[in-house]
């Protein structure tokens, strides 16, 4: 099986007048189908930048990606879209839900871009909210929620598309720290439900709820390997 992700000397450069940026700066990796990956770093190390080339929300300046076997670098900007709303569920630390939406309707929204018709697309995001435990919270507007139940609404929309890959950046950056451990609680099960999840964060402690560790620093990988590994570091 080709893996699920597979980055190839990637580059993101950045121009800055006189000054040149290395925001990823020859990153090679392989994700496999099944994995929880933690991808950690200080800030401004490049996680960010990673996070999006691997969304496939930004291209990198030079290298190859492969998403499920498929050269991003020959698609075109459409081709990228319908790959990434196929293939990717967000996780934002800011929750990114629409704010004038209810919740149902935002859980929908993938399902929307994927053309699924109206009643099926209501069908399975009620499903989704029942499945993080919101669904008498389904005709609310995100801000009448707690911080930890607008992530879980997010949670559920990342997942209402079926995504092959489930993509967490800074996913308990906002809350507190039970309500962390909670939506951590949560990704987990997802992984042991089978889900890919890559997991950014600029915390140890929140990584170690991976099952491997990707360390980065200045843009390169400085440690890659198993959670038992890199808790000894
Ligand atoms: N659009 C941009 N233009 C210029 N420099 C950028 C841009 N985005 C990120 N950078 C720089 O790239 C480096 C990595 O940033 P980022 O990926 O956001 O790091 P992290 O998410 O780990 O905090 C930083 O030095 C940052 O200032
Ligand atoms: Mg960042």
């Amino acid at each position: 099986m080709v893996p699920l992700i597979s980055l190839r000397h990637i580059y993101k450069i950045y121009e800055m007048g006189d000054e040149t940026v290395y925001a990823n700066d020859d990153i090679s990796l392989d994700i496999d189908r099944g994995e929880f990956v933690a991808i950690v770093g200080k800030s401004g190390s490049g996680k960010s930048t990673l996070m999006n080339i691997i969304g496939a929300l930004d291209v990198p300046t030079k290298g190859t990606y492969l998403l499920g076997g498929e050269d991003t670098g020959e698609m075109t900007d459409d081709e990228l879209a319908e790959i990434r709303n196929r293939m990717i569920g967000f996780i934002f630390q800011q929750y990114n839900l629409l704010p004038k939406m209810s919740v149902l309707e935002n859980v929908e929204l993938p399902l929307l871009y994927q053309g699924v018709r109206d009643r099926e697309r209501r069908e399975i995001a009620m499903e989704q909210l029942k499945r993080v435990g919101l669904e008498d919270k389904a005709f609310n507007l995100p801000r009448q929620l707690s911080g930890g139940q607008q992530q879980r609404v997010s949670i559920a929309r990342a997942l209402a598309g079926s995504p092959s890959l489930i993509l967490a950046d800074e996913p308990t950056g906002a809350l507190d720290s039970k309500t962390s451990r909670e939506v951590l609680g949560f990704i987990r099960s997802l992984n042991e439900e089978g889900n890919t999840i890559v997991m950014i964060t600029h915390d140890k402690s929140i990584a170690m709820h991976a099952k491997r560790a990707v360390q980065i620093m200045d843009g390169r990988i400085t440690f890659d390997g198993s959670i038992e590994e890199y808790a000894k570091l």
